[in-house]
């Protein structure tokens, strides 16, 4: 027995809506097909992007979209995207199946998707082989409401007013696909790119976002803090609005073996689940520098891909990284919220990768058919946490193992919105035991429970023949004397609890 106690009135940090965000790149089948069929397409579609899909993302609440990439971004001309689009220049995406591509979703489109979504913006610069002229230059596009030759060619374009920009990432992975740089080099780099992301007076100022480490290299956050602000002069912040991390969960020995998506052992299943675990650590130790660098909180820790990565679906190209998601994958997203939830004083935003038919993707599409994956619906159950604050809870910690993998049995986080209505997600990992959960209320008194759940077998899966197979539903618990309840978990399951 696990005893959760949420103490409803010791609340900390902020649950930003954006810890709950997207990532779509110019890879495979996400944009194209998966997203953006193109206004001629027989697919149902809005201004060329799927209906199906925008109203699957928009029940989730999307709060914001990163694009273009990933590394497509640091090979990605802006100005081949825009203007007619017979006219638009074709390239070559170099990274991904090495497929032609004829930039037909560029600047408009992805924020008339964004429009449709409902959703914040998040772009990625080109910093590996673009130029800071470029780079100012999209800006200056995207967001200048005066008289100047790139408002102008907007206009020309189509569009009169400019658009928010919310966030622009200065670079993807510059330590690897996005130029290999070392972090000093890098941090040069970001201050000179930086400089020349303008703010041109839109309604909020755009947050820019450093690119920052990949897993454990404590070295590059260290180096890029370190020459972008000095410890003690309280400037951290002048220069950057975030920092980002890259961290996938890869089950395999290695990137030539990572695994299959949806074949696997119980071991497998538990040691995929103790690499997700990871980010814990991962948090920990960069919210530690990040406090010595910025004691005052000012850099929000990016973490804009994140996600299980396993071996492709066979028979499908290699570099569309298209995989199937499992309830394995349910977990892990139930297991990495929590933990975005639980650091939100500094977790300020993520990504997962990605949105449509790419790595831990919420949907899947063949055609006109869409399928939503486990993943999704933990995306659905998590919802109520954005915008409310964290809340205190308190668990008695259980271990399951398997080999040399032991993980806690329950994974959890609680939050309170703005009505007072508490919003509680758990996720009980055992993959044979149901788990029985006392939940007690300390510190307020509640007159309902509504409780969700997301329950199957490991590899349990939803597939275009049987897209119904593992779905959310209701998970009734009764409330005693206000402020008790108890929920028997079945194994491999993730229920959230709303109470009010
Ligand atoms: O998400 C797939 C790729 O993973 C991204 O393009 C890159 O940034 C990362 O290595």
């Amino acid at each position: 027995m696990t005893k959760i106690t949420i103490h409803a009135d010791r609340r900390s940090s902020r649950i930003e809506p954006e810890i709950q965000g997207q990532f779509a790149e110019h890879l495979g089948r996400c944009i194209y097909e998966g997203i953006y069929v193109g206004e001629d397409s027989d697919i149902p579609n809005v201004n060329g992007m799927r209906k199906d899909v925008v109203e699957a993302l928009k029940a989730i609440r999307v709060p914001v979209l990163r694009w273009p990439g990933g590394c497509f971004a640091d090979e990605y001309h802006w100005m081949d995207g825009i203007g007619p689009c017979a006219e638009r220049k074709r390239m070559i995406n170099t990274n991904w199946g090495g497929l032609v591509e004829d930039n037909s979703f560029g600047t408009h489109e992805y924020m008339e998707l964004c429009r449709q979504l409902g959703c914040r913006t998040y772009i990625t610069g080109n910093l590996g082989s673009g130029t800071p002229r470029e780079m100012s230059e999209w800006v200056e596009y995207m967001t200048f409401s005066g008289e100047s030759p790139m408002a102008d060619l907007r206009r020309r374009n189509g569009r009169d007013e400019p658009w928010q920009v919310d966030y622009f990432g200065v670079g993807n992975e510059s330590w690897g696909c996005g130029g290999f740089m070392r972090p000093s080099y890098y941090a040069d780099l970001y201050r000179r790119y930086g400089t020349f992301v303008r703010d041109y007076g839109q309604r909020k100022r755009i947050r820019k976002i450093a690119c920052g480490p990949n897993a454990d290299d404590w070295q590059w956050m260290r180096t890029v803090l370190a020459d972008c602000c000095t410890p003690g002069k309280r400037d951290a912040g002048r220069m950057m609005d975030g920092i980002s991390l890259h961290y996938y969960t890869v089950p395999g020995e290695d990137w030539d073996h990572k695994g299959d998506a949806s074949v696997f052992t119980t071991e497998e299943y538990y040691r995929t689940l103790a690499k997700a675990w990871r980010m814990e650590t991962l948090l920990d130790k960069y919210c530690d520098i990040l406090d010595e660098y910025d004691p005052e909180g000012r850099i929000g820790l990016i973490v804009d891909e994140w996600g299980t990565w396993y071996d492709v679906e066979p028979g499908t190209n290699p570099g569309f990284l298209y995989q199937q998601n499992t309830m394995r994958d349910a977990i892990v997203a139930a297991i990495t919220l929590n933990l975005f939830n639980l650091y939100s004083r500094r977790v300020r935003m993520a990504n997962i990768a990605q949105t449509v038919n790419v790595l831990q993707a919420m949907v899947l599409t063949d055609g006109e058919r869409m399928v939503k994956t486990p993943t999704y619906h933990v995306f659905d159950l998590f919802k109520e946490h954005q915008g409310g604050v964290l809340l205190d809870t308190t668990a008695e910690p259980e271990f399951v193992s398997s080999g040399e993998d032991k993980v806690p049995l329950v994974s959890l986080s609680s939050s309170m919105d703005e009505s007072g209505r508490i919003c509680l997600t758990v996720a009980n990992a055992s993959a044979s035991d149901s788990v029985t959960i006392p939940v007690e209320v300390s510190g307020r008194s509640c007159r309902v429970v509504r409780g969700r759940i997301l329950a199957g077998a490991p590899d349990d899966k939803n597939t275009f023949d049987d897209p119904e197979k593992v779905t959310v539903r209701d998970f009734f618990a009764d409330l005693v004397d206000g402020s008790y309840f108890c929920a028997e978990m079945p194994p491999c399951s993730v229920a959230s609890f709303i109470l009010e």
